[in-house]
């Protein structure tokens, strides 16, 4: 089972997760990461998952045009969009001192 520890306002937490999850449809449901672990939308789109991979990031996925969008730069720093993962190993990773994600707005018609 992947161990997750994530850090937050200054204190870790730790948890076990099954297989394949993804971090933030078990917070929806009140699993751990829950109440941890901050997001918003879901899709891919607000930017307010996003969290530094301290650990275990080359177990991750390339990241998808969703978090190149929203993140750009910020993935240079280790930053992904917890919302498009599904994770199958031990992640560490943390929620202080992200930088405030804009999310880039749609293309006026
Ligand atoms: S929860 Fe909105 S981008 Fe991940």
């Amino acid at each position: 089972m992947p161990k997750i520890i994530i850090h937050k306002n200054g204190e870790a937490h730790e948890g076990e997760v099954r297989p394949n999850s993804n971090l933030v449809v078990r917070a929806g449901i009140r699993q751990f990461p829950y109440p941890h672990l901050s997001y918003g939308c879901g899709m891919g789109k607000c930017g307010k998952c996003t969290s530094r991979i301290i650990r275990g990031g080359e177990h991750l996925p390339a990241p998808n045009w969703k978090e190149k969008k929203v993140l750009g730069e910020h993935l240079d720093m280790g930053c992904r969009l917890i919302c498009q993962l599904w994770i199958n190993d031990d992640l560490e990773l943390s929620q202080d001192g992200i930088p405030a994600i804009t999310p880039p707005r749609p293309a006026a018609a």
